[in-house]
């Protein structure tokens, strides 16, 4: 059965540029087996039209308050108490600001507050708005009240600013609805997850580092959230929102990465090593920047090997069930079956980084788990997907194993 089937969103739209990828979502959320019915306010209807919404959702588009036809048809109080979810996507920071005052003048406004139905928002608005003091105060507000916040994410606005405020992916807004109704199978159960490179210091500017963007680790931590764990998630820096409800421990050398790993481990029923670790470190950090000089063409720099965060997870008396990558350019089968033995693991999931589309800074992945005695295929797809296959095979290995 689809996870969806048989649930009642309304989709509240605001104004904002990203209202142009509702048609995506509600697209989505049908496919998933829900029933999507649209609201949209006065200044959403500068970036989309009703009629695209009605024809994507198969049901008629409401946008006022005082149309007698509309509510005759379904008003407003009838689509407060028909939906299961209120989602509010795009939200803009006016449309936020008026819920957290609950202000009723307009129809979106009144369905939030009839409403017992859950509430969700993904904001959407330009950084500084986003990091605005009044902002964050009405966010934490929401939050305080019970609604679920989603986002937002990094990157590359549409006003050419670059920082938090982005509405996340259709994919994940799909993902975090799906959670709401998932099976909590890992009710009870603390996973704790690895994620994103690490830093290894050169000097007071420099570093060594490698192209994990962290969105396998955190996709991962997404997903066993959706599934009911509690999830603890240890982060090198990285530009992602962090999933709601995780406990996240940023970190960005090796070394701090193990030092909060081996402590999370230890109360954990599982441990998931994403994260691309450096194997080595400067052994010796200069003080100063290092300079460039006439007479210097080659410059050595000396380095040491780091501690290995998932072995020595592994090594743990009272381990959790241990799960590592492997991300290699050849021969991938045959070094992530040596690893998995050599490092004491449960599963490795190895990683072919050579292929294009997957892997290192991509949006999707492909993965072969193993196990001492099993295999799982996992195919090209969103590591959204794969997370939530990954997931699955950990749960069924650890059933077996209890
Ligand atoms: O972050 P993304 O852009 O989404 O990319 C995802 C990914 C490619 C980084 C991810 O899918 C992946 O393959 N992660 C493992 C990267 C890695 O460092 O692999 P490795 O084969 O070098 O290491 C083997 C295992 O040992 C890994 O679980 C690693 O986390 C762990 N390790 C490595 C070194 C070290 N000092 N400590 C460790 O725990």
């Amino acid at each position: 059965m689809q996870i969806l089937q048989g649930k009642k969103i309304v989709l509240g739209i605001t104004g904002g540029i990203a209202a142009y990828k509702m048609p995506e979502l509600v697209r989505r959320l049908i496919d998933q087996g829900a029933e999507v019915r649209v609201v949209m306010t006065e200044s959403a209807k500068a970036f989309i039209t009703p009629l695209t919404l009605q024809a994507v959702s198969g049901n008629s588009v409401s946008d006022t308050l005082l149309d007698t036809e509309a509510e005759r048809a379904m008003g407003h109080i009838a689509l407060a108490k028909w939906a299961d979810l209120l989602l509010i996507a795009p939200a803009s920071a006016n449309s936020i600001a008026n819920i957290t005052h609950g202000l009723a003048n307009d129809l979106l406004g009144t369905i939030v507050l009839a409403t017992n139905a859950t509430i969700a928002i993904a904001p959407a608005m330009n950084q500084q708005m986003w990091h605005a003091e009044i902002t964050q105060e009405n966010i934490q507000k929401l939050k305080n009240r019970g609604m679920h916040i989603w986002g937002p994410g990094q990157g590359e606005q549409a006003c050419g600013d670059v920082g938090f405020g982005r509405l996340l992916e259709v994919p994940e807004l799909v993902d975090q609805v799906c959670g709401l109704y998932q099976e909590k199978k890992l009710l009870n159960q603390h996973w704790v997850i690895t994620a994103g490179p690490t830093r290894e210091a050169i000097d007071p500017v420099r570093y060594i580092s490698n192209h994990s963007s962290g969105k396998m680790g955190y996709s991962i931590a997404q997903a066993a959230l959706n599934a009911g764990a509690k999830v603890t998630l240890i982060s090198g820096p990285v530009n992602l929102s962090t999933p709601e409800t995780v406990e996240l421990i940023k970190v960005t050398s090796a070394e701090q990465m193990h030092q909060e790993a081996i402590k999370q481990a230890k109360n954990a029923d599982v441990f998931v090593a994403c994260a691309a670790v450096a194997d080595y470190r400067v052994a010796e950090i200069a003080e100063q920047k290092i300079k460039k000089t006439a007479d210097n063409h080659h410059l050595q720099i000396n380095l040491v090997k780091n501690p290995d965060i998932v072995a020595d997870v592994a090594a743990l008396a009272d381990k959790p069930f241990t799960v590592g990558f492997a991300a290699e350019t050849q021969d991938v089968e045959h070094y992530a079956l040596d690893k998995l033995k050599r490092k004491n693991l449960d599963l490795i999931a190895a990683n072919n980084v050579a292929l294009s589309g997957q892997g290192f800074n991509s949006d999707n992945n492909a993965l072969t788990v193993f196990s001492a005695t099993s295999q799982h295929d996992i195919s090209l797809m969103s590591k959204s997907d794969v997370a939530k296959k990954l997931v699955d095979i950990i749960a069924e290995q650890l059933d077996e194993k209890h």
